[in-house]
């Protein structure tokens, strides 16, 4: 299933219960939540307190993208406000076991985010115990950034593995997703999508996530065909050959 997770650092703070609505009429199914501390990323946004004062106004999920350091820390704070999904960055947690462990208990769905440079394969043992996996697509900090291409193989990779592992997490995608670059992320086999500036506009945000998630959708059964392709000539394979394959071609 693809579903549309609207960021809202790209809306409207001074109406963000009609952008989100606004968002969700076009489609949007996850309001994502980027956090951000000024010391792990050069940039500061939300709090819990933010969390708390949208939770009564939309029904959907909210999924808290913590781009911090030291999550552990605003982990239950988080929770309490009423995140659905925390992700926390591989590259920040230095017992990312145990930091998922923590979202868990809180009864919240545990992810984890790669930064561009953070290879896939540091994350094999948790990938059971996630929710989804968010592969970032630029530089975390700021909206509105030029798509990297290198995503795209971190996908599939993971598609991958998910294959082969018989796991069922799910891949989320972060920065400069956007109508021209929508369908690749979806053929590589993502199926959880943030944008932000390309859905948030001054009257013209439910059409942009209506548009946004028809492109997505018209490129998704090419993706599962081609990931059938690929699961059946190399089935059998355990996961860390099948990295191995990947690599080598
Ligand atoms: C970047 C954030 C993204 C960002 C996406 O650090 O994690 O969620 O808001 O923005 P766009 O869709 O504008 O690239
Ligand atoms: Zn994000």
């Amino acid at each position: 299933m693809i579903e549309l997770a609207f960021s809202i650092l790209a809306a409207d703070f001074a109406h963000l219960a009609d952008e989100i609505a606004a968002a969700e009429r076009g489609g949007g199914t996850i309001v994502h939540v980027d956090v951000m501390d000024g010391h792990f990323v050069p940039n500061i946004t939300f709090g819990p307190p933010v969390v708390k004062a949208i939770r009564p106004i939309t029904k959907l999920p909210l999924d808290c993208h913590l781009m911090i350091e030291n999550p552990d820390a605003f982990i239950p704070e988080f929770a309490e406000a009423g995140a659905d999904m925390i992700s926390v960055h591989q590259e920040v947690c230095r017992h990312l076991y145990r930091t998922l462990q923590l979202i868990e208990q809180y009864k919240v769905q545990p992810a984890v985010v790669i930064n561009p440079a953070t290879p896939v394969e540091t994350l094999v043992e948790v990938l059971p115990m996630v929710h989804h996996v968010l592969v970032m697509s630029v530089n975390p900090g700021f909206g509105g950034q030029q798509f990297l291409p290198l995503a795209l193989d971190k996908i599939a990779l993971l598609a991958e593995l998910r294959e082969t592992m018989g796991l069922n997490f799910r891949i989320e995608v972060d920065g400069g997703v956007a109508h021209d670059t929508v369908a690749s992320v979806v053929e590589a086999g993502a199926d959880m999508l943030v944008a932000g500036s390309a859905v948030f506009s001054p009257g013209k945000t439910t059409k942009n996530a209506r548009e946004l998630l028809k492109v997505a959708r018209a490129a998704a059964p090419t993706a599962a065909r081609e990931r059938a392709v690929v699961t059946n000539r190399t089935s059998g394979a355990k996961a860390p050959k099948q990295m191995k394959a990947l690599r080598h071609g």
